[in-house]
């Protein structure tokens, strides 16, 4: 029997990405799978159902019950869960790093899932890297919110009621969404400069025409990615830094450390000392803020200062965040994909590290290993 994959309306707070685009649903056909859809599951990212030439629209039910392959943006719901058939498969952000009742789910359904998070860095599957093309989303959004909340133009303007100086716009961490925002904010006109404890960044930094802060600390991790720091560390950094971030008029903080909470890196002295009508846009408010003050989903103001807390960004933009996240599901997909049916190649470190849970077992160490502490195994 050939290969169904589906998709479902998402359902979480303000998520208004689709898993699938129409290009990606005919490449998928191509393949020789068939796709099925719940009615107006591409309606929010604006892709109505008559875009989807050859897709079936059913009922939720019928596309749970259907699907041998539930491509998803977020998690999704222990219904739809309840709905899959043992053994088939689930692919998309699922926060493997919360080890908690979906997880238990997905394992005691016998779901093969796969979470997009876990996908390794290496070349190969750069094309299938969800985190990059969301946080690309993201660093280029955060700018915009930024350039809107701030009582200033970022570009430098000569008009005849006067010359109007550039903004300087401060970007901490210059990992895929730090880039996107520099880049962003230069395309902008404002001077920007751009901050990471990873010194491969400074180059990266610089070309895109913006200065690199230095504060003699590095933190180089596992895997490209950045460490955590120590408090001596922190301290050195934070004494740095705060001399740049009280001259900035916008400052942008996407530091994040895989599976951790979002570093401290601004405290609320610094945010003090920055002037009223500055605005601090922090990324990282979902892992509890890169700034002491920030609020999840808030805009706090201090001392004339706003600190914005966005969550979600990318689903702003979600035609083009749904197209791109689309892609990489398809890239994920297409290799495991044979005479249109599914292949599981377990040997390639792609399937076998992004696994999350697999024939009735959990897969993910981190995972596994906190829900065995939790007595939930
Ligand atoms: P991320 O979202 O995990 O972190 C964002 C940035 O924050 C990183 O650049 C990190 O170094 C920085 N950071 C962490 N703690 C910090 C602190 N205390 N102060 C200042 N900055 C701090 O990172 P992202 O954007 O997902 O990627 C990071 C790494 O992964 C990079 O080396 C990137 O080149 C690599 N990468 C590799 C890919 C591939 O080969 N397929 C694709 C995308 C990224």
């Amino acid at each position: 029997m050939s290969l169904t994959v589906g998709i479902l309306r998402e359902t979480a707070d303000g998520e208004t990405r689709c898993a699938l685009s129409p290009e990606v649903a005919a490449k998928l056909e191509g393949l020789g799978a068939r796709i099925v859809a719940e009615t107006g599951a591409g309606t929010a990212a604006g892709l109505p159902d008559t875009q989807f030439k050859s897709v079936e629209f059913l009922s939720a039910a019928q596309v749970a019950a259907e699907s041998g392959v539930l491509l998803s943006v977020g998690r999704p719901t222990a219904e739809a869960v309840a709905g899959l058939k043992p053994g088939s498969v689930v692919v998309g952000m699922l926060r493997p790093y919360e080890a908690d009742a979906f997880v238990r789910r997905l394992k005691d359904a016998e779901i093969t899932a796969f979470a997009m998070e876990l996908v390794p860095r290496i070349s190969r599957a750069q094309s299938m890297d969800i985190l990059s093309s969301q946080a690309a989303v993201a660093g280029y959004r955060a700018v915009l919110l930024g350039a809107t909340a701030l009582n200033k133009f970022l570009p430098m303007l000569t008009t005849a009621a006067g010359t109007i100086r550039p903004a300087s716009a401060l970007v901490i961490g210059a990992g895929v969404a730090g880039l996107q925002a520099i880049a962003t904010a230069r395309r902008l006109g404002a001077m920007v400069s751009g901050y990471d404890v990873r010194s491969a960044t400074r180059e990266q930094v610089e070309s895109l025409g913006a200065r690199f802060v230095d504060t003699g600390v590095k933190a180089e991790g596992e895997g490209g990615y950045a460490r955590e720091l120590t408090d001596e560390e922190r301290a050195a950094q934070q004494a740095a830094l705060a001399d740049v971030i009280a001259k900035s008029d916008l400052v942008v903080t996407t530091a994040a450390v895989p599976g951790r909470p979002a570093p401290r890196i601004i405290d609320a002295a610094t945010v003090e000392r920055m002037q009223p009508g500055s605005v601090i846009v922090d990324l990282g408010a979902e892992g509890g803020g890169n700034c002491e003050l920030t609020r999840a989903g808030e805009t706090v103001e201090h001392g004339g200062v706003k600190i914005v807390g966005p969550v979600n960004l990318p689903a702003g933009t979600a035609r083009h965040a749904s197209e791109m996240l689309s892609k990489n599901l398809l890239n994920f997909l297409s290799p495991i994909i044979s005479e249109g049916d599914l292949a599981i190649d377990w040997e390639d470190e792609v399937y076998a590290e992004s696994v999350l849970t697999h024939a009735g077992e959990v897969r993910f160490g981190p995972a596994k290993e906190a829900l065995e502490e939790g007595g939930e195994q």
